[in-house]
């Protein structure tokens, strides 16, 4: 039986990390690609001599050129440079749109049945390039952004309750950018709300840090952005495709009306199986959570027209 064949462009942190996440997981065969000469072969062989250790069986293959990524089922993007301290992922525009948009036409290329998933930032716009790019099906290009901020919602939750992460279950909708929107309404500790467990100065400050979370990682790494729960996104959402879980992950996906949206990647629950996005999931919105939305979709928007201009696309 053929196994799964999992692409990851980008050998920096998030790829490598996703790398390792992967051939953990025994996703399938992982090919790890860049452009830097023995970096993503040396880091390939690293992973793979873990395997005995951890017991994975994953063939881990490292390369510099698109040959070996050929009949991917699902390739993870992440190539293109990471925030410094200061700089917003907005900031990262023009260098990652030009990476990404060629990545995206070799992989299509090499590839011309796989799934995208999308990492790179900012991520929203990075997502609307290459679904644009790839010319593929809108169930088959995704962004990940809203397992990672979810995770982080989960995770300062269970500190402030001191419950197990495990029984903390959350949504958050919006762009991957410091406007989104997590949704304490629709966030439980097992089916309780989080709004019957912690008052509301409590949970707006942990909805504040959810915002920044990104910025707070950056600012203490003065070097680069977060790498481990970037990955760890991107591969859950592979495996969910991979194994045909049909599990509801928030993720940035191309909108055709949805929410009143239109020709925009934003983040929204989506149901992830064996045909990419499957289903997204429309919540009805308070008054207060449609103005949050609309604000963190103008900002993509905004984002998103900027790039344009710059590719020159129509
Ligand atoms: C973050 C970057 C990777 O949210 O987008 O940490």
């Amino acid at each position: 039986m053929r196994r799964n064949k999992i692409t990851i462009v980008g050998a920096g942190n998030v790829g490598a990390t996703a790398a390792h996440w992967a051939a953990a997981k025994e996703l399938g065969d992982v090919v790890l690609m860049d452009i830097i000469e023995g970096m993503p072969q040396g880091k390939a062989l690293d992973l793979m001599e873990a395997g005995p250790m951890e017991g994975f069986d994953a063939n881990v293959i490292g390369t510099n050129g698109y040959e070996e990524t050929a009949n991917s089922d699902v390739v993870i993007i992440t190539s293109g440079i990471a925030r410094k301290p200061g700089m917003s992922r907005e900031d990262l525009l023009k260098i990652n749109a030009d990476i990404v948009g060629s990545v995206t036409e070799q992989v299509v290329k090499a590839s011309p049945n796989c799934f995208i998933i999308v990492v790179s930032n900012p991520l929203d716009t990075m997502t609307y390039l290459a679904y644009k790019v790839s010319k593929f099906s809108k169930n088959r290009v995704m962004g990940q952004a809203g397992a990672l901020d979810c995770s982080r919602f989960q995770c300062f939750l269970g500190m402030e309750l001191n419950i197990s992460v495990e029984d903390i279950k959350v949504m958050l909708l919006g762009g991957h950018g410091d406007d989104m929107v997590p949704m304490p309404r629709f966030s439980t500790v097992n089916g309780i709300p989080v709004t019957e467990l912690l008052p509301k100065d409590k949970i707006d400050k942990i909805v504040d840090r959810t915002k920044k979370a990104g910025g707070e990682i950056v600012a203490l790494l003065k070097t680069g952005s977060a790498f481990y729960s970037p990955s760890l996104g991107a591969v859950i959402m592979a495996e969910a495709i991979l194994k045909n879980k049909r599990r509801l992950i928030p993720s940035c996906a191309y909108l055709d009306g949805e929410y009143g949206l239109k020709d925009i990647c934003f983040g929204v629950p989506t149901i992830l199986g064996a045909n990419g996005i499957e289903k997204i999931i429309e919540l009805k919105l308070n008054d207060e959570e449609q103005e949050l939305l609309k604000k963190s979709s103008a900002s993509v928007a905004g984002t998103i027209a900027e790039m344009k201009k710059l590719k020159g696309m129509a």
